[in-house]
């Protein structure tokens, strides 16, 4: 489960406990719709400071949880890792800030660059009581994603949920913008099957721009699953806080929020020879695991009793992990 840390989930009730819960629900409902129609924005999305607090009431917990999970499997894949800043592009109020710092406490000077004031309004004050130092002193800016603009520079730079809000046309120029001068560069959107796309194609721009993957893919190649026919997507479970539920109008204690992601690098990484695609199928002696593998995919890989502790391994392996086919 991916919690959310005790100082922003604190700060997180108190900014919310500022707004009417029937104003807070009308703006969720309203942006609930508005990210379901998935087509990039003409203006912006959050388009009052309830908004923003809705926002950040019912979406920022999720983000987090899919923002950590990336960099938390990036890290793994890359422990000589120690990012020192990073830069969050259309960052909202601040979550892979948040995840960022969860999982490198290297990281000392944070920035973001967001184009609604009422978000970064928000992202400060959820961050002033932040115990990290980093998220507490990050630099808030007020602009837009332009290619034309000056280059983010960072160890990491991070882009979570905001391309598909980009127009469709201009965003392998926002790819190549944000890795021309990025040591590693992690993009999330949601994991849908246009979310999906979306990374498939910042993928191959970054391999095409000689970065290497580091997450999810175990090899630079072309991806191998066929468009449209299945997508490759994660999944990161989170509780819902009492306030959050009565937001959601949910009566699950947790959710799972899906992601597609692609993080990439300037060092080649450790790579495993295979990554879990789905909730591998546990049977009665035998699990079946649906693979990338670097030989293309591998659906319903069955390792079974007989493989010992190859298969006690399978059996506590979960969907996104990195697995060894030797
Ligand atoms: C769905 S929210 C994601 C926020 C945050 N990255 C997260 O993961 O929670 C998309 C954010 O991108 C910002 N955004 C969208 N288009 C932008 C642009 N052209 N320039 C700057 N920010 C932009 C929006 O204002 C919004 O805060």
């Amino acid at each position: 489960m991916a919690v959310l840390p005790d100082d922003l989930s604190s700060a997180l009730d108190d900014e919310l406990g500022k707004h009417p819960l029937a104003r807070l629900t009308q703006s969720v409902d309203r942006l609930s719709a508005r990210y379901r129609q998935g087509d990039a924005a003409t203006s912006p999305i959050l388009g009052s400071e309830v908004d923003v607090a809705a926002y950040a009431g019912y979406r920022m917990p999720a983000t987090f949880a899919a923002v950590h999970a990336v960099l938390a499997e990036a890290a793994s894949r890359a422990p000589g890792f120690a990012p020192r800043t990073q830069i969050d592009v259309g960052g909202g109020t601040g979550a892979a800030v948040w995840a960022a710092a969860e999982v490198w406490p290297s990281l000392a000077q944070c920035t973001v660059l967001e184009q609604v004031a009422g978000a970064i309004g928000l992202g400060k004050r959820l961050a002033a009581g932040a115990g990290h130092a980093a998220v507490r002193d990050t630099q808030w800016r007020r602009g837009l994603v332009d290619p034309a603009g000056p280059t983010p520079e960072a160890d990491l730079v991070t882009l979570s949920y905001v391309l598909g809000e980009l127009p469709e046309a201009g965003r392998p120029d926002v790819v190549r913008w944000l890795a021309a001068k990025a040591g590693t560069v992690a993009l999330i959107e949601p994991g849908t099957p246009a979310g999906f796309e979306r990374i498939r194609a910042a993928r191959a721009e970054l391999v095409e721009l000689g970065l290497h993957v580091v997450a999810p893919c175990p090899h630079d190649g072309a991806c191998p699953i066929v468009a449209g026919a299945d997508w490759c997507h994660f999944a990161a479970r989170l509780p819902r806080s009492g306030l959050h539920r009565r937001l959601k109008a949910g009566t699950l204690g947790f959710e799972d929020e899906k992601f597609a992601y692609v993080v990439a690098s300037r060092q080649a990484p450790e790579r495993p020879d295979a990554r879990i695609i789905r909730h591998p199928k546990k049977h009665k002696g035998w699990v079946a695991l649906d693979l990338c593998t670097t030989d293309g995919l591998k659906p319903g890989v069955a390792v079974s009793k007989k493989q010992g502790p190859k298969y006690r391994a399978a059996r506590d392996a979960e969907w996104g992990d990195s697995w060894s086919t030797n």
